[in-house]
């Protein structure tokens, strides 16, 4: 059964939205919590909506899929930001309305997100671009082990070589393999975490990683 990669049209975005919440298996606090109710059919049309939006408005957003080629099932996909030329303004998640159940919700949501953007926003303020950051990395989990991480991985390194950019990613547990492997190395390992009236939400721990430019500067 081979694997092949390609870039996914607007259209099949309500095919394999699903599968990105499916392979992400709910434990991921950040997901849960800023693309919410993805195990419901509500969830996954509005985060389709919310995905299509910021592809389209987002000039420096790639998506790439992989499909198994025997049956035209999209198995895994990934997105990276591209950024040449110009440093992204740093811009809190935002939704339609009823994207979170109440404004508590909501600020709790924008609040993880400032969380986890920390390191990327410091480390975009402190470097040169060219950069390329990683955001979303899923296979559907019964083809995981197949290579198609692997490919997406191959396709994301070769596009930030061309521009000779480094490359970011705020790494779950299970995607740190995959990227050691593709040459990110651990830069922290830290919890992310919402002190004060959040502080009693389920904590992530997520590794900040870095694949070095291929100059060899960081
Ligand atoms: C991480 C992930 C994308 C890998 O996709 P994949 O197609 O299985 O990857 P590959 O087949 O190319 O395997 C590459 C490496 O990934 C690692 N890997 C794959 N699946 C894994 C899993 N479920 N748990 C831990 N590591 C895994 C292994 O280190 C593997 O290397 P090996 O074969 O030498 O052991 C996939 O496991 C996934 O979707 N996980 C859940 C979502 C997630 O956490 N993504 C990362 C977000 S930052």
């Amino acid at each position: 059964m081979s694997l092949k990669l390609g870039i996914p049209t607007d259209d099949e975005f309500p095919t394999f939205v699903p599968m990105t919440f499916e392979a992400m298996g709910g434990r991921s606090e950040f997901v849960n919590v800023v693309w919410p109710r993805g195990f419901t059919k509500d969830g996954q049309e509005l985060n389709t909506s919310r995905f299509l939006f910021l592809k389209n408005i987002d000039p420096s957003s790639r998506w790439i899929k992989v499909t198994d080629t025997q049956t035209n099932e999209i198995i895994g996909v990934a997105q990276w930001n591209v950024y040449d030329g110009q440093k992204p303004p740093e811009m809190i998640v935002d939704g339609p309305p009823g994207t979170w159940e109440n404004d508590t919700e909501k600020e709790y949501a924008q609040e993880l997100f400032k969380s986890y953007m920390q390191k990327r926003w410091a480390y975009i303020r402190e470097n040169e671009l060219p950069l390329v950051c990683l955001n979303i990395m899923t296979v559907a989990p019964k083809h995981q082990y197949r290579g198609a991480g692997t490919m997406m991985m191959q396709w994301g390194n070769e596009l930030a070589d061309s521009i000779g950019a480094a490359c970011i990613v705020e790494s779950t547990i299970e995607g740190r393999g995959l990227y050691e492997k593709s040459g990110y190395e651990i830069q922290e390992h830290w919890t992310l975490d919402v002190p004060g009236k959040f502080g009693d939400r389920p904590k992530q721990r997520l590794f900040f990683m870095i694949r070095p430019r291929k100059s060899g500067e960081p």
